[in-house]
């Protein structure tokens, strides 16, 4: 477990790089990334490189013992390329071409910009990959922010055509699996299909679905071009990208095969929970640490991603500067949310940035300094936790242990989902993570994997939704001895986005005999109600009305009359979103089914165990006692957790 954190020598006059580089290695930190925007220090004009000072403030940071991760810097194109070829500029759904000034200012599918990503990047892993300071590579930077995902320009026009043309081979075979026969909507050839935007009312769905599909390969492909370059001149770094929480515009999972050796992501609790579509209470309650869920969702999936290896490669350590609003966290929540990533797997928690930068568009974006050096509350944290850190070094496990429970995560789900919502507040990580949230308040470790994993080690496994339901998951369940939970709309759609032919959930009635003759999206306002192991709920935004087969018991049913859970051998399906109340009695219920131990935790307490360790971590305002056995020995904290703080002890 190490820290890190991110720096900008290119902001900073160079008498300062020595001093900085000396006050990271005393204050704990290992690891620091750099260069991720510096193209236009790089490379000032077309093909003529300035390298001294980057060989300098490397040079300086590694004199000093602190190893560096190097972001590749195409995230921000330098003016005169643009300027060259302005065809690289991205192009918003509503046709307006995004334009230099900031950052994220190019098309992913441009062959032109790939060949200059190409061509900086290789200068940069022949100078530098070889440089024993240098343990990683990021990149790019937060493919897809700002909403620069999906980009309607002409290349990823003839890209996706191309893209079509060796899915389909023949225009008939798209015609039929896209159902173009309906409103007129068929092609006489792959030529003629254009990007589905801009259309008078909704576009096609399987062509919106494809399109994605096309552009998630496209943000892979452009990783790989560059990953590959990496392999090449560096070898036996790691190669990562910096994800972003509740993201889905593109298949991480397929990204991860593209050269991936860790799961990187960035982590704002505060202003994450501030943007989530978070019900207004839970907003103001937690403004100021951040929902004790948001950061370990994302934790619980990238380590998934990553395959076991997940980075913080940036952590918000103080007030941020791009949510509606941007509160000064809580004071103690720096330490918490570092040490919540370690306990969730975390092999690096590195934070942005070092100093408060007091010009340009991040001058309201706090660091561990402010502008003239101070260290800030957020550095004052990061240095106890430097100091903690090298107190336990000894005791701290290293890998993060399998949890019980896997959560299916499925990014073509999300992609349905939102291609045909059906209703207006239906969103698919949302769903996902309030049934997370639910796991979680049970005490319960969760693992967040693809559909495509091999399941067979959990007690139980969880699926929010999938729509398109890959046809090994039946052979799973027929194999395997685990229980299963799944949610509305499962088994629904066909690979082409039509309704399947046996009726929803498809394929999964093999396991689970019952039918969905009818579904219905429910404004706020209708909320059908329940009674369930005690508790009072209602259905929430999405009901599928289902016909149980002659062995499949419901297990619980609406006041109206229509089932609400169905059960058949080790198989449950919920027929609806559920409020809070009823998704807690539906998870307790079936972890216990499936022979977990879960017990409902007080407001804000989690718990989650890496290696030997556990960990309690309180977001909550009262203490509360740990489930620790007794006798058991403390590595931070005690058996009372105050709030905003954290427990861990040796376990086993
Ligand atoms: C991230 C980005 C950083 C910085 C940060 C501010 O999205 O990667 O460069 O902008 O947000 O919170």
């Amino acid at each position: 477990m190490q820290l890190g954190v991110c720096y900008y020598p290119e902001h900073w006059p160079e008498h300062k790089w020595e001093i900085d580089a000396r006050r990271m290695a005393e204050m704990g930190i290992a690891r620091v990334r750099i260069a991720e925007f510096a193209w236009s220090r790089i490379e000032p004009e077309p093909g003529r490189y300035e390298w001294a000072w980057l060989d300098n403030a490397i040079a300086t940071l590694a004199r000093h013992g602190l190893t560096l991760v190097i972001g590749t810097p195409t995230a921000a194109p330098p003016k005169w390329l643009v300027d060259l070829h302005p065809e690289i500029l991205p192009v918003a759904s509503d046709g307006t071409t995004m334009q230099f000034g900031s950052r994220r200012h190019y098309d992913i599918s441009s062959p032109i910009y790939r060949d200059h990503c190409a061509r900086i990047v290789g200068e940069m892993v022949r100078r530098y990959g070889a440089h024993p300071a240098v343990v990683a590579w990021q990149t790019d930077n937060e493919i897809g922010c700002h909403d620069t995902l999906p980009s309607y320009t002409r290349a990823a026009l003839l890209g996706f055509r191309r893209w079509l043309a060796a899915r389909y081979e023949n225009i008939g075979a798209l015609n039929v699996a896209w159902g173009n026969v309906f409103w007129s909507m068929e092609y006489r050839s792959f030529e003629e299909i254009e990007l589905p935007v801009r259309t008078p009312t909704d576009a096609n769905p399987a062509h919106v679905l494809d399109f994605r599909r096309f552009q998630s390969d496209e943000v892979a492909s452009f990783h790989a071009l560059q990953a590959r370059l990496i392999r090449a001149h560096s070898p036996g770094r790691d190669v990562l990208h910096n994800f972003m929480g509740f993201y889905a515009a593109f298949d991480h999972y397929v990204f991860a095969r593209h050269g991936l050796d860790v799961a990187a992501w960035d982590s704002y609790p505060v202003p994450r929970t501030e943007v989530l579509p978070l019900p207004e209470a839970d907003k103001h309650r937690w403004a100021r640490t951040g929902h004790p869920d948001v950061s370990a969702f994302s934790h619980d999936l990238y380590r998934g991603v990553g395959n076991g290896r997940m980075w913080v490669m940036e952590q918000q350590a103080g007030p941020v500067n791009w949510a509606p609003w941007n509160p000064v966290p809580e004071p103690g929540i720096v330490r918490l949310w570092t040490w919540e990533a370690f306990a969730h797997g975390a092999e690096l928690v590195s934070y942005f940035r070092w100093r408060q930068c007091p010009y340009a568009q991040e001058q309201m974006h706090s660091g561990l300094h402010t502008p003239d050096d101070a260290l800030s509350a957020g550095g004052g944290e990061v240095e106890q936790v430097g100091a903690e850190l090298r107190q336990l070094a000894a005791s701290l496990g290293q890998s993060s242990a399998k949890a019980h429970v896997a959560l299916l995560f499925d990014y073509e789900a999300d992609w349905v989902i939102a291609t045909q919502r059906h209703g207006v507040d239906i969103d698919y990580q949302h769903l996902v993570f309030e049934w997370y949230c639910a796991l979680r308040e049970c005490g319960l470790d969760v693992d967040i994997v693809s559909a495509s994993t091999d399941v067979s080690g959990y007690a139980l496994v969880v699926a929010p939704t999938l729509p398109i339901l890959p046809g090994h998951v039946v052979e799973q369940i027929r194999k395997g001895s685990n229980h299963w939970l799944f949610g509305p709309r499962t088994g629904a759609k066909s690979e082409t986005f039509s309704i399947v032919p046996q009726l929803p959930p498809g394929k999964l009635q093999e396991v689970l005999p019952m039918r969905i003759v009818a579904s219905e999206s429910l404004r706020p306002s209708v909320r059908p109600t329940l009674r369930f192991d005690g508790v009072t709920g209602s259905a929430l935004r999405w009901r599928d009305h289902a016909e149980p087969g002659e062995q499949t018991e419901t297990i619980a049913r609406f006041d109206d009359g229509l089932p609400a859970i169905l059960r058949h051998g080790r198989v449950t399906f919920a027929t609806a979103g559920f409020d809070r109340a009823l998704l807690g009695a539906l998870m307790m219920h079936c972890a216990r089914g499936a022979g977990l131990d879960a017990a409902a935790l007080p407001e804000g307490l989690r718990l989650r165990r890496r290696g030997p360790l556990r960990f309690a971590i309180n977001y909550g305002a009262e203490p509360h006692p740990v489930p620790a056995p007794p006798g058991a020995k403390f590595v931070l904290g005690g058996p009372i957790v105050g709030p905003v703080d954290v427990a861990a002890w040796l376990e086993e």
